[in-house]
């Protein structure tokens, strides 16, 4: 059967073969395809498809086939789901509608549908493939069988395959896997090793359908070719960010009980867009085609890359996924997944070549449109005065558009104020006819575009690279474990993360924004603002205060509330400064605020420091040196950093006389004073203040008579916990504030939260609710973490 087929095509000609499935050194004969899961989705969209048009390339060159679609099915069965599969596989444009048709019916002949489900539907197979080559005499080139089947059958079928379905020793035998493969290091280390005990390394093709994108797999060839102009630009002091992206319209229903497992991260980021990014970065190998060389480069840089940090990772999820969540796997109302399904990743190569570059990866779904690409943006050095559309003073980048977008096919784009790059090959083509499109900022038209003449699927790719026996597009184990080194740890310190919840689509508008900043990345927009009670409904997503104790409340996750605070300090400062001509701020000590005075001294270089007094809420009874006193955090955190001038500083007078807090050398009594003298009426412009977790509030304990300290402004107290002795302004002194900023934060803090949104006011149990101002405005700033637990 296989010699008729096999003379009857090289009667027609081998038109249409690709260059590229020529090179193959492989010995000629008879290859058995076997598709385990061969009904099954993936099959059915775009592996016989593949296999199709590998046969379409092969059936001239000296090869016969055979392939098999096995299933769990009975044989009946499953042979009828197949051969509706096979009736959709097409030809490619090139071949003539004659040998078309004569071919598919051919493959249609030659694939076959088996049971596979025991190690004796195995054996049978080998039997059958055994028996078929005696008949036709043919010499056995090899075996490849496709896994695609959910990953935790993968052991056992490699299992049965290596006991039973071995090829003749010159034969090879390939067996495709297809992601998950694991979802962590150690579990993939598992599966790594379970594979092993199977099938040797060479053996294996783990499959990343990212590497058989036409525009991804001309990455390094591109890199190669135009050597000459990008080797003087691909490096730190030229590439301003590379951005590899994948954004996703759609949603994952029907897939919820795998992607809650996995996550944006797991399911795109640790290894397409990983991939994409050790293409671009990665040393350029000698010879592109050796497998060793490249695999090699790549997890060269995986050891070069920083570990990635709680800092460098944002995450999202889409509004309707935590119903979708309840609804698939059966849970109930009040469950709450944190299975990311966005997420935004700032990576760094540690090497000379890349140092400091920003690396951002970002992959989301239900996000506004679909579209794939990794750009790298050049600096840009050129000013122009006046002609400023001249092509000069354009962004500069490469664009490595992997499909969809505004422009729908792929390409590689190169600003013409780059360079002309070469042609990819005989198989790409240059546009030049260009619509009125723009991609990611340009016109098409200040672009050299080249596109690939007609465009092929991942998988059909990646099919004919197997058959080649050409490994560099695919994944090694130790390059599998590298990724999995890397994307770890993240994962286990993003597990206790909430996610921002955003509402799909255009709505996201621009909560999704990220900022780069040295090596860190958050969002840009306001914090998801809401109240308790807000939570999960569907307004959830827009920034919004709630209330607590009567008064506004502003919410968000930590790294946000302070920004928020820090936001509102700026405002009210510069307010002041505009009606008063000064601003006159007191700050608590402790270790709450310190990272809101980190906010200022790093974030803040328009803040009027200038015209800022800054006074202090309360102090420990410590010399200024001490790590314990307020001063010295203050100090270290902030006014080192910020040109506050020096007479503007107002640290409380807790040692004179060299002693310290001694009621009769009336250090208390000098502060009110100086605030007397230099603040209108006393009235702070801005306080900001703490809770304690015994609800004290700057230094007023609980039993401490904060009511009855009369009209004193600054007095001194005993604090039940070590250094005993403070000095503190009273609640006189606060409740005269325009402005008052309770800042609570951490999970520590949520039952006293709890218990102070139950009490009424009672300033001698929680010294905190006589924080009231007369005339002036209180907010609470309380975190996620102490607002939820
Ligand atoms: C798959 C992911 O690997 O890649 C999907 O599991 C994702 O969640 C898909 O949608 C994206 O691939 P493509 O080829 O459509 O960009």
């Amino acid at each position: 059967m296989f010699l008729t087929a096999f003379l009857l095509l090289v009667a027609l000609g081998a038109q249409g073969a690709h260059g590229e499935e020529k090179e193959e050194a492989q010995r000629r004969g008879h290859v058995s395809v076997v598709i385990v899961g061969g009904t099954g989705d993936l099959a059915k969209k775009y592996l016989w498809q593949g296999f199709f048009h590998l046969y379409v390339n092969q059936v001239s060159s000296g090869n016969t086939f055979s392939f098999y679609g096995g299933g769990l099915s009975p044989a009946d069965k499953g042979a009828a789901l197949l051969s509706e599969i096979l009736k959709a596989v097409s030809c490619s444009k090139d071949v003539s509608q004659e040998r078309c048709a004569l071919v598919k019916e051919q493959f249609l002949r030659l694939s076959l549908y088996r049971q596979l489900k025991t190690l004796e539907d195995y054996q049978n197979l080998d039997k059958e493939i055994k028996q078929q080559l005696n008949e036709e005499g043919m010499t056995e080139a090899g075996r490849l069988f496709y896994l695609s089947v959910p990953a935790f059958a993968y052991a056992d079928i490699a299992e049965k395959i290596n006991n039973s379905c071995r090829p003749a020793s010159e034969a090879w035998l390939r067996v495709v896997l297809e992601k998950p493969f694991g979802h962590d290091y150690k579990s993939a280390q598992v599966l790594a090793s379970q594979l092993g005990s199977s099938l040797k390394d060479e053996e294996m093709y783990r499959i990343d359908h990212y590497l058989g994108k036409q525009v991804v797999s001309k990455i390094l060839p591109f890199r190669i070719e135009n050597r000459k102009s990008l080797d003087p630009i691909w490096n730190k002091q030229h590439i301003e960010r590379v951005e590899i992206v994948l954004k996703e319209t759609l949603d994952v229903k029907g897939r919820i009980p795998f992607y809650d497992e996995y996550g944006v991260i797991r399911d795109v980021l640790q290894n397409h867009l990983t991939e994409v990014m050790t293409l671009l970065t990665m040393k350029l190998p000698v010879n592109v085609s050796s497998a060793e060389e490249v695999l090699r480069n790549k997890l060269h840089i995986f050891r070069s890359l920083q570990p990635l940090g709680n800092n460098q990772a944002v995450i999202g999820q889409y509004q309707a996924y935590r119903a979708e969540v309840q609804q698939e796997l059966n849970k109930t109302k009040d469950h709450v997944s944190r299975t990311p399904t966005f997420a935004a990743v700032l990576a760094h190569i540690d090497e000379a070549q890349y140092e400091g570059v920003p690396l951002l990866l970002i992959s989301g779904k239900m996000l506004d449109q679909r579209v794939g690409y990794a750009r790298i943006l050049f600096k840009n050095d050129i000013f122009c005065l006046q002609n400023t559309h001249s092509v000069h003073c354009k962004p500069k980048q490469i664009v490595f558009y992997f499909g969809h977008g505004s422009l729908q096919y792929p390409a590689i784009l190169v600003s013409k104020n780059l360079f002309k790059p070469t042609l990819m090959d005989s198989e790409w083509k240059e546009v030049t006819e260009h619509t009125d499109v723009s991609v990611l900022g340009l016109p098409i038209s200040d672009y050299y575009v080249q596109t690939p003449k007609e465009q092929r699927e991942a998988y059909t790719e990646l099919i004919s690279h197997i058959f080649a026996g050409r490994k560099n597009s695919f994944i090694s184990t130790e390059n599998l474990l590298a990724s999995w080194g890397l994307w770890t740890p993240l994962l286990t310190s993003l597990a206790s993360s909430h996610p921002r919840i955003y509402p799909g689509g255009a709505d996201n508008g621009d909560m999704l924004d990220v900022r780069l900043r040295g090596n860190d990345i958050s969002f840009i927009s306001e914090a998801v603002i809401i109240s308790p009670d807000q939570m999960g409904s569907a307004n959830d997503f827009q920034v919004m205060q709630g209330k607590f104790r009567g008064t506004v409340m502003v919410s968000a996750w930590a790294e946000e509330l302070v920004e928020k605070l820090a936001e509102d300090m700026q405002e009210a400062a510069e307010a002041a400064v505009r009606d008063a001509g000064v601003f006159h701020l007191a700050l608590s000590g402790g270790s709450t605020p310190l990272a809101l005075f980190q906010r200022l001294a790093l974030h803040h270089f328009t803040f009027p420091w200038r015209d800022t007094h800054v006074w202090m809420v309360d102090e420990r009874c410590v010399p200024m040196t001490e790590p314990e006193s307020n001063f010295h955090g203050l100090y270290n955190y902030l006014l080192q950093h910020v040109r506050v001038p020096y007479y503007n500083i107002h640290p409380m007078p807790v040692q004179l006389n060299q002693r310290l807090c001694v009621e009769e050398d009336g250090g208390a009594l000098l502060y009110e004073k100086e605030l007397g003298k230099l603040v209108n009426g006393s009235s702070f412009h801005f306080v900001v203040l703490g809770v304690g977790y015994d609800g004290h509030t700057a230094s007023l304990f609980p039993g401490g008579k904060v009511d009855e300290h009369g009209e004193s402004l600054v007095i001194l107290t005993e604090s039940p916990v070590k250094p005993h002795q403070r000095m503190t302004l009273t609640l006189n002194a606060i409740n005269r504030a325009q402005k008052v900023a309770l800042l609570v934060m951490g999970k520590g803090k949520h039952e006293l939260i709890t218990q102070l949104s139950r009490v009424k006011d009672n300033t001698d149990k929680y010294p905190v609710t006589g924080v009231n101002p007369d005339n002036g405005k209180l907010v609470w700033y309380i975190d996620y973490d102490a607002l939820l637990g």
